[in-house]
């Protein structure tokens, strides 16, 4: 392609394990990969230290969490991209009913190594007559849009497969304090996306500080790389990272005016937009919040959100069904004002930096949850946003203004995108 800069061939893992390490801002830090596979592994430790990474261990394919995941996901009648609905679906599952049945498939270790029978779970194809057998229930065909007696059951599976995923890491974590010794942990890998996994690994306070990078999927690894690169082979010492998720692209005021123009939007301008919205959500609207450069990573943070106030569940209803069309199992969640947080959920000491990304669920405090129903998932935990005023000054200024009309700093806050 006529490039002829010298190339660089790094490893999957590897790239992943950096995208949060140097990211994180820890000197030292325990760093844990779990994902579908990068060359034949799929989950590895490293140990970071200053500008190295050493790879520690690994586990290798078919004993993939990801792959599990993905082929769970087909088997209850999702895409294999539709892990987070099943984790969605989980929450309503009773937990011991095919605890034995996945044991089956899945074999996990006291030190949080697991091994996978392909045999029977038969990846990368489109074989479910060993699952069926083993779960008794056939493949669903369409999705789980609601939770009801037909629909219970596969529930019953999710949650099975959520509780071991929350073992696993927890023993992992475990062994790699152990090894490793250190205060820190990190993670990246698509399986580290999941949010329920993540609040009780945070709430076992196995390490002091806990770091998943927002965009801990395959779309983060080329920024391990570029670090890798940097870092590990140049040499070059580190550092201060902004751990801003705003790292997208932007649009001049003149190019948002452009598209107004082309299109025959009626618009007006605003200066004191945060008093105007709060008074539009609060009157029960939902409104599309866009600004700034957008979010690294699976989720909107405040620069590309749908928002609605948290106070009312008929407000979800509307939004289920008008606006993003998705299933009604599926929680949505809080934004809150970072210093507020503590007020109304219950969460560890420090605070865990997932909150900053919306990449764990913590439990809501029982005497608040009522006030906040819209963003209280069934099970009792919200995945929440703690928004600061240093990353996003005009959101949080907004929550600001929805706490002076309504006492509650909270907004209901989903992404842009339709059907995600
Ligand atoms: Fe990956």
């Amino acid at each position: 392609m006529g490039f002829c800069g010298r190339f660089f061939y790094l490893d999957h893992h590897d790239c992943h394990a950096a995208s949060a390490f140097f990211i994180s801002g820890y000197k030292q830090a325990a760093v844990l990969v779990v994902d579908g596979i990068g060359e034949f592994e799929s989950t590895t430790f490293y140990k970071g230290e200053d500008i190295h990474l050493k790879k520690l261990k690994h586990f290798e394919y078919p004993h993939s969490l990801g792959f599990l995941w993905e082929k769970m996901s087909t088997y209850l009648g999702f895409s294999e991209y539709d892990a987070a609905k099943v984790m969605g679906l989980s929450s309503y599952g009773q937990p011991n009913v095919y605890k034995p049945h996945l044991e089956k498939l899945l074999h996990v270790e006291a030190d949080g190594t697991f091994k996978i029978d392909d045999a029977l779970v038969q990846f990368r194809n489109h074989n479910y007559e060993h699952l069926e057998a083993v779960f008794g229930v056939a493949k669903r065909d369409k999705l789980v849009d609601d939770i009801n007696k037909e629909t219970q059951k596969y529930a019953d599976i999710a949650v099975a497969l959520q509780i071991a995923t929350e073992e696993i890491f927890i023993k992992l974590s475990l062994a790699l304090k152990k090894e490793i010794g250190c205060e820190n942990l990190c993670m990246a890998g698509g399986v580290t996306l999941n949010c329920v996994a993540n609040g009780y690994l945070s709430y076992e306070q196995i390490f002091d500080n806990f770091y998943v990078q927002p965009a801990a999927n395959d779309a983060g690894t080329a920024i391990g790389a570029a670090y890798l690169i940097w870092h590990q082979i140049l040499a070059h010492p580190k550092k201060v990272v902004s751990k801003s998720p705003y790292l997208g692209p932007s649009y001049s005021d003149t190019e948002i005016l452009t598209i107004l123009e082309q299109h025959s939007l009626i618009f007006r301008h605003i200066d004191d937009i945060e008093a105007v919205v709060a008074d539009m959500l609060v009157d029960g609207k939902i409104v599309a919040w866009f600004q700034g450069r957008m979010e690294l990573g699976p989720r909107a943070l405040g620069n590309r959100s749908l928002l609605a106030d948290p106070r009312k569940t008929e407000i979800i209803e509307l939004m289920n069904h008008k606006v993003k069309h998705r299933e009604l199992f599926r929680p949505f969640c809080p934004s809150v004002l970072k210093e507020k947080a503590r007020d109304w959920f219950e969460l560890p000491e420090p605070l865990p930096e997932v909150t900053d990304y919306m990449l764990g669920a913590f439990r809501a405090k029982k005497d608040k949850a009522h006030l906040i129903p819209a963003v209280v998932h069934f099970d009792g935990t919200s995945r929440l946003q703690t928004v600061c005023r240093d990353t996003n000054p005009k959101f949080h200024q907004l929550l600001t203004e929805m706490e002076q009309r309504t006492g509650v700093p909270h907004l209901i806050h989903t992404h842009f995108k339709l059907n995600y």
